[in-house]
Parts: C-alpha cells; sequence; structure tokens
C-alpha cells in the first residue's frame, strides 16, 4: 500500500504527518508493508527541510524529520498513490483539480480518519506560534491511529497480515 500526504507547503503538517504515521506503523510492525510520502501543492519550498519548529515539535515526541525534503505534488502521484491524504479543504480542491474521476476516489481529507477530533481540517500552523504545532501534532496523532486501523485492515483484507 502507497499512502502520501499532502499539504500547501509540504515542510509543516504534511511531513509531521508522515513522521508520526510511519511510527504508528513501526510500533505495529507494518512499516515494511506499507510505502509512505508526503508533498505539497505548492512549489514554495521545493528542495527545503520541516520548518525548524516542526522538527522540534514532532522531535519532543521522539521522531526525526529532519532528513525530509519538499516536493511538489504532481498528476502522476494521483496514479501512484493508493490514496492522498490532504490536511484542509483547500489541499483537497486543489488536489481534485488535477484528478480525473478514478483518482478522485483516493483523495480524502486525512482528519477523515479521526472522526472524534471535532475539526474535519488540519490548520495551517505556519503564521502561527509554537504551541501551534503541538496541537496541529495531537490530531495528526489521532488520524494516524486511525489511519493504521484502516491499513490493518485492508491488509487483512488482501491476506497480507495474517496474523490477529
Ligand atoms: P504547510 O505550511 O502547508 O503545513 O507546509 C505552510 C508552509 C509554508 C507556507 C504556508 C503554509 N508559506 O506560505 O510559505
Amino acid at each position: 500500500m502507497r499512502i502520501l500526504f499532502v499539504c500547501l507547503g509540504n515542510i509543516c503538517r504534511s511531513p509531521m504527518a508522515e513522521g508520526v504515521f510511519r511510527r504508528e506503523l513501526e510500533r505495529r510492525g507494518i512499516d515494511h508493508l506499507v510505502e509512505v510520502d508526503s508533498a505539497g501543492t505548492s512549489n514554495w519550498h521545493v528542495g527545503e527541510p520541516p520548518d525548524p519548529r516542526a522538527r522540534r515539535a514532532i522531535a519532543k515526541r521522539g521522531v526525526d524529520i529532519s532528513d525530509l525534503r519538499g516536493r511538489q505534488v504532481s498528476a502522476r502521484d494521483l496514479d501512484a498513490f493508493d490514496l492522498i491524504l490532504a490536511m484542509d479543504a483547500e489541499n483537497l480542491s486543489d488536489l481534485l483539480a488535477l484528478a480525473d474521476a478514478a483518482q478522485a476516489q483516493r483523495v480524502r481529507l486525512f482528519l477523515d480518519f479521526a472522526p472524534k477530533a471535532g475539526v474535519r481540517e488540519v490548520p495551517d500552523p505556519y503564521f502561527g506560534e509554537e504551541d501551534g504545532f503541538d496541537m496541529v501534532l495531537d490530531l495528526l496523532q489521532a488520524a494516524a491511529q486511525g489511519l493504521a486501523d484502516h491499513v490493518e485492515e485492508e491488509l487483512r483484507r488482501q491476506g497480507k497480515l495474517t496474523r490477529a
């Protein structure tokens, strides 16, 4: 399975989503069965490492994302990934504008996997304060668990996960 996280800049929300979701897969011992990546709808930060505030906030939770580099989402990604997960409604509509009807089926809001979170969009922390990154990480971690449950179910359905 291949999963792509998408935000605007690919330096705050989607690299943090990639980091916490990778860690959740490792915790469950299924990281070898899932490919994870992130990208931005804009080309503003291509080649850059994640924002220092994002790196610091996620490091406090024991995850290192300093080796990630920004890239822009492309039309090819819509075929290459099984799930393309947008952080907010603007990312979602930008992705749907690139997608044909079949590809659009694989594009969702990431927080659809955290129905109890009470919000549907991950707020953009870029222009805010440092503590905004901690709040974003709480949302991302909740959705990462819901997504990992969904992935396990799908892997089981495909016969790739045989243990309970
Ligand atoms: P991200 O945050 O989409 O979560 O990576 C942003 C990063 C950069 C900008 C906006 C949002 N920017 O305007 O450069």
